[in-house]
């Protein structure tokens, strides 16, 4: 089997401890920056950190006409150039499927757009017909042509949308286009993720007129313009978080993530708590301290407000060292258990078949190991921090996709990693 080249050392052993501060929210972030291309002007983005999801979003917004500056300090500022254009290049929709976001986008202010069709990634395949069907339902012309997606609408008519699946970025994309169609849209069955109150936040600052994000209905009032935002910081990333919380107890560990709160995490807080963990809201943020031995636990993971799909693989690393049988049902992607099998090589004792996984928990040794998306990545560099001796993991550009200087943090926490 041959492994990508880039690769770390992870050294097990080593007690975490102190503070981190989780980054703006990559799921966040990847919308807003998309729905600049309905903002007439000038927009101002902070807490936006280096990923190379976000500077691949950044070359679309460039590809389409929509002028960038990454600033110093994390943040972005987006000039609409009034001359915005309407194909979406192959090599950067396939680069990071989110790049559909601007679809909704361009259509909503061209009354034309053409996107490449995402491809499918390692978890799943991934399709965009709940987002077409969507569009259609405003009135939006859809059709597709050698592999792109066009959307064609004179004007957009606002309606009553139902998905059949509280799809995020569905209803990211419909709620965008929706901003300027004419009358009200209605997104029922609508995903209720925090990142898509911070994009409903966001647009409401540029002239949107948007009711009930972050519930199963969301209401927009079609308006005629939306303006840039002088300045907006972007919500932190509760993935992130999740993962340092992690970090902490498969470590024995006592680590305070900083500008975090319980409401972002309360279904992964509520499993871990089960766990034995000893999780508090503390001045600064939120604080994991290990309590005794970690107990097994049972979890599915579910749309928001349910236990997120993006933290499935750095709990099942965790449960890997806890005591007892613990069954986690992914019941969001059809094929994200990948991460099993790599830490199967490690010594775990996983039995996955199909949509469901059972962890008998015991310990784990370092070995050569590969990422398999950008949260199985975590999860391998969590299984190294806890296993016994060094474990060699390959293919980090997954995690440069979407954690912010994750192993540099881990080290200032007293993890050994060597690069
Ligand atoms: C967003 O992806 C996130 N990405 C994902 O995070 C996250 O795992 C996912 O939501 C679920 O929470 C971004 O926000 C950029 P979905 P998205 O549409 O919008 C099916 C990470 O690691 N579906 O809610 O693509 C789909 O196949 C990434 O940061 C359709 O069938 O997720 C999946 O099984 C990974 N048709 C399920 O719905 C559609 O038209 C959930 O997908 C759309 C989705």
């Amino acid at each position: 089997m041959t492994y990508p080249n880039t690769s770390i050392r992870v050294v097990g052993g080593h007690r975490l401890q102190g503070k981190v501060v989780a980054a703006g929210a990559k799921n966040a972030i990847l919308p807003i920056l998309a729905s600049t291309i309905m903002l007439d002007g000038e927009t101002m983005l902070h807490n936006i950190p280096e990923l190379a999801d976000v500077n691949n979003m950044i070359r679309m917004l460039n590809a389409l006409n929509v002028r960038t500056e990454y600033g110093i300090n994390d943040n972005v500022h987006c000039l609409n150039t009034k001359k915005i254009k309407h194909l979406a290049p192959y090599e950067l929709v396939t680069a990071m499927r989110a790049s559909f976001f601007v679809a909704g986008p361009l259509v909503a202010k061209t009354g034309y757009a053409k996107v490449p069709l995402p491809g499918g990634c390692s978890i799943g395949t991934r399709p965009v017909d709940i987002h077409l069907k969507g569009f259609r339902e405003l009135g939006i012309e859809v059709s597709f042509e050698h592999g792109f997606v066009e959307l064609k609408a004179s004007s957009i008519k606002g309606e009553k949308v139902r998905l059949s699946f509280p799809s995020v970025g569905a209803t990211e994309n419909i709620m965008m286009a929706a901003c300027l169609a004419s009358g009200e849209t209605v997104i029922e069955n609508a995903a209720r993720e925090p990142e898509i109150i911070d994009l409903a936040s966001f647009l409401t600052q540029a002239g949107a007129k948007i009711e009930g994000a972050g519930t199963s209905s969301i209401q927009i009032q079609g308006v005629q313009s939306l303006k840039g935002v002088e300045a907006y910081t972007v919500m932190p990333d509760r993935i992130e978080i999740g993962t340092y919380l992690i970090a902490a107890g498969i470590t024995n560990g006592d680590i305070i993530v900083e500008n975090a709160g319980l409401a972002l995490n309360e279904a992964l807080i509520d499993v871990l708590r089960k766990t034995g963990l000893c999780i508090t809201e503390v001045d600064q943020g939120i604080r994991c301290q290990s309590g005794d031995a970690l107990q097994a636990v049972d979890v599915s993971t579910e749309p928001f407000p349910g236990f997120p799909t993006d933290m499935q693989a750095q709990l099942m690393a965790l449960l890997c060292v806890a005591k007892g049988k613990s069954i986690i049902k992914e019941q969001i992607f059809e094929n994200r258990f990948m991460h099993a099998h790599e830490l199967c090589r490690m010594g775990a004792k996983i039995d996955v078949s199909d949509q469901i996984s059972v962890i008998h928990g015991g310990t784990l040794s370092g070995a050569d190991v590969k990422m398999t998306d950008l949260r199985a990545g975590a999860a391998m560099v969590l299984a190294g921090l806890v296993a016994d001796g060094h474990t060699e993991i390959y293919g980090l550009d997954h995690l440069k996709r979407g954690y912010y200087k994750l192993l540099e943090k881990l080290t200032s926490l007293g993890a050994e990693i060597i690069l």
